[in-house]
């Protein structure tokens, strides 16, 4: 395996909000999580900047319906895949590389009754596990900044749609060039080399027969976002050296704080793309 995808996987194996966490907040609430609904587990189990509405925002932008059959491309622990089968009644795989994901969200899928309708995959997602056409929608949220190959990403994506099929995703976008210090901080601890601009995506949707059908520039609302976010990892700092460590915490706190800072001074930003396969 390679050092960027060994990276990547380590940083959501260390990841502050996880599995435990969930269900610690859970219980501190009061509520049961051996009898949990979706409509409980939906306040922590996202991990992308916004709840449940941005997931809604999306499912509207791609046009998501009860008949489909979705992928949620780098699923994390479910929370997007879940979300969209019990609101939708819609069909949800997800695909992710990180295991302990993986199984965490099998298992927080079975705790809330939905793995009838939605199953997870262990796998890349630039050499996606499933036949050519399988699906009528593909998502993505806040993931594909970890891959170098976005060529790759979007190639899979329209690959596996069906013919009229629709790609919506948000991500982590390039406003203006990072120096040479940022680009290897990036690389180095955020785990995300190359981050690509609207239009390098735009070019790339272009290149694989995919029609673009929206563009939106959510930097703004992701800059006050990952500021919030910011502070909830520092007020999870009891739990997160509880479990990785002291050190663990300081080193995440500054890469966090810095990735930040890319934010408020206006170098990365955020877009919602939607573009459908002819
Ligand atoms: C920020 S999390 C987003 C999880 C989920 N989309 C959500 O909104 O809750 C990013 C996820 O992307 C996954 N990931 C990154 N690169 C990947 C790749 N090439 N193939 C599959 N999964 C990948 C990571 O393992 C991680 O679980």
């Amino acid at each position: 395996m390679n050092k960027q995808k060994t990276g990547v996987i380590q940083f959501y194996d260390t990841h502050p909000i996880n599995e435990d966490e969930i269900l610690a907040k859970l219980r501190a609430r009061g509520d049961d999580p051996d009898k949990l609904t979706q409509d409980q587990l939906k306040d922590f189990d996202q991990d992308h900047y916004g709840g449940i509405d941005v997931v809604d925002a999306l499912a509207e932008r791609a046009g998501i319906q009860a008949s489909h059959h979705v992928l949620d491309v780098c699923s994390g622990m479910g929370g997007p895949a879940r979300w969209l089968a019990h609101r939708i009644g819609c069909r949800v795989t997800g695909l992710d590389f990180t295991l302990s994901r993986v199984e965490a969200a099998r298992r927080l899928t079975r705790r809330v009754g939905l793995d009838g309708r939605v199953d997870f995959r262990h796998g890349d997602a630039t050499a996606m596990p499933f036949e050519a056409g399988a699906f009528d929608v593909a998502i993505s949220q806040e993931a594909w900044l970890h891959v170098p190959d976005k060529k790759a990403v979007i190639r899979e994506c329209a690959r596996v749609l069906k013919p009229g099929g629709t790609l919506a995703f948000t991500d982590v976008t390039l406003r203006s060039p990072l120096d040479a210090e940022e680009e290897s901080r990036m690389a180095a601890e955020m785990h995300a080399p190359g981050v690509a601009s609207v239009d390098r995506y735009l070019a790339l949707l272009r290149d694989n027969g995919l029609q673009l059908a929206g563009n939106e520039d959510l930097s703004a609302m992701w800059t006050d976002t990952l500021v919030k976010r910011l502070a909830m990892y520092r007020g999870l700092r009891d739990t997160t050296v509880a479990k990785f460590g002291q050190a663990h915490f300081a080193a995440w706190d500054r890469t966090y704080s810095f990735f930040v800072g890319l934010f408020t001074t206006g170098k990365l930003g955020g877009a919602r793309i939607v573009a459908h396969k002819d």
